[in-house]
């Protein structure tokens, strides 16, 4: 057997299922309009009870209500401007304080743990993202999608599911928006009617709003991470083998230039982040992005995050000037968090020209296809060259590409390991290494398959030795279906 090479003790922790708890199925004591007779009638009392379901969703709606009438007031009688100086017990307090007062005016009791609940929601309303708040605490929940003020999904453990959280209304859901883009001085507005910016905790943020979004307010937020999943973790859950993991870390650690490709969402970044890992210590990284996701563990790392222009169209950072840029801060490699414009050529160019080991991500579907889309960014950046000239600087640049999906179970996996090996005429030669063999579905739905490899020999298994990395003959085998 083989063994990798290990530089860390890795292997965090799986994420503990700390979620939310739910608020209690108690009803809350909502004062009756007349005074209830002291002898109790003698009903039916199960054909009069209103469904559990319905019970719920009434009291759910009461409450709803109840939280809108008091932020209102609060927001009325709080001096927001000294807000911002106030300490969390203060402010706590404050709002305890406004609640309890007008709850007892609009004459309504509520137990202990809804009143905690509330004041939580209150106060996530005044200082946080209100309704977004509880989800983006929620350690399971991976993304956040908001359409219009009524419907929010969440990605939980790979399934895109509904929540039952809920904006009031268009104008709340604008105002959160606004709140969030206003801290990172961006405007949203029907001129401007739709912006990316990076939460406070690091979280990946989007919005649009009406009229280009027809039906309410569109925000999408990927969740930032502290605990990025390592190799480790990544081959526990079945994202890829030991095997890939052994050639991955060969690959990394040898400096190919590799290019992890995937579709949306279907963990190009979580991928790239884990193979950063191969790294050695001594080696300065300079990791560039449109919005900062990447963490890498190594000591000597400079990261750059792209600036878009500003409202006046003016002050505009792009991955390509931070690129270039970064080619004369002496990098011993590149990462870029993905490829997606101009800044195309100036990665090709660094991968060509001393920056091995360099590495990105892109938004294809397959490897052959993965290639396709780096010629049509060449083209776009107006480039002028004859197609075998692009494809020669393509093969000559990348490496490795290394495919990943998100796949109908929601399970992420690494499908392809695909090595670049040259030119054959007009067209870039390649040979898949390792790919994710599909075999069925179980009846509750989970892909059925394993991880294989297709038998051929590396291209780069002299360079692998030669750089003290003597893979085992065994990794290259192709796995035998059960
Ligand atoms: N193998 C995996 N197992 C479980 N969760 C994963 C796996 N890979 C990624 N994830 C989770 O899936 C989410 C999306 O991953 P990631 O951000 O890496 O995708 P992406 O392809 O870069 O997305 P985008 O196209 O939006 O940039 C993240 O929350 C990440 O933690
Ligand atoms: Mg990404």
């Amino acid at each position: 057997m083989f063994s990798r090479y290990k530089k860390s003790g890795g292997g965090g922790k799986p994420p503990a299922n700390t979620g939310q708890a739910e608020a209690p199925a108690n009803v809350m004591h909502i004062p009756a309009t007349t005074t209830q007779p002291r002898v109790e009638r003698k009903t039916n009392k199960a054909a009069a009870k209103p469904a559990p379901a319905e019970k719920d969703a009434k009291r759910k709606q009461r409450l709803g209500e109840i939280k809108a009438e008091l932020h209102r007031e609060l927001l009325d009688n709080l001096n927001l401007s000294a807000l911002e100086g106030a300490s969390e017990k203060d402010l706590r307090a404050e709002i305890v304080a406004i609640a309890s007062e007008s709850l007892e005016g609009m004459g309504v009791v509520l137990n202990r743990d809804e009143r905690t609940q509330l004041n939580q929601e209150l106060y996530d309303e005044v200082t946080g993202l209100g309704p977004l708040e509880p989800l983006l605490k929620d350690p399971e929940v991976n993304d956040i999608l908001v359409n219009g003020p009524q419907q929010i999904f969440v990605e939980r453990s790979g399934r895109l599911e509904i929540s039952d959280i809920t904006f009031k209304d268009e104008k709340h859901l604008l105002r959160i928006i606004d709140k969030i883009v206003s801290a990172v001085g961006r405007r949203v507005d029907e001129s401007n009617p739709y912006v990316d910016a990076r939460l406070a905790d690091g979280s990946r943020f989007n919005a649009m709003v009406p009229p280009i979004a027809v039906d309410g307010s569109l925000v999408s937020i990927r969740k930032f991470k502290e605990d990025k999943l390592s190799i480790d973790e990544l081959v526990r859950f079945g994202a890829f083998s030991e095997e890939m993991a052994a050639y991955l870390q060969a690959a990394v650690a040898t400096r190919l230039n590799v290019i992890v490709s995937g579709g949306t969402g279907s963990g190009k970044t979580t991928t790239l982040n884990a193979l950063s890992g191969f790294i050695d210590d001594s080696e300065r990284i300079l990791t560039i992005e449109d919005t900062a996701e990447l963490q890498l563990q190594q000591t000597h790392v400079g990261r750059m995050e792209s600036r878009p222009a500003n409202v006046e169209g003016k002050g505009a950072v792009t991955q390509r000037d931070c690129l270039r840029n970064a080619l004369r801060m002496r990098p011993d490699r590149i990462i870029v968090g993905e490829t997606r414009g101009d800044e195309v050529i100036d990665m090709l160019q660094a991968m060509n020209t001393g920056h091995d080991g360099s590495m990105t991500t892109l938004h294809a579907n397959s490897a052959r296809d993965g290639v396709s889309r780096l010629e049509n960014m060449i083209a776009m950046a107006g480039i002028e060259m004859p197609i075998k000239a692009v494809r020669a600087q393509i093969a000559s640049a990348v490496n490795l590409i290394v495919q990943v999906s998100r796949l109908q179970d929601g399970s992420r996996r690494m499908v392809s390991i695909t090595e670049v090996t040259g030119m054959e005429g007009e067209v870039i030669s390649m040979q898949e290494i390792f790919r994710f063999h599909r075999v069925g579905m179980t009846p509750d739905n989970k892909i059925l398959g394993h991880f294989t490899a297709s038998g051929i020999r590396s291209h780069f298994s002299d360079r692998f030795r030669i750089w003290g990395y003597d893979l085992p003959m065994s990794i290259f085998e192709p796995v035998e279906a059960e």
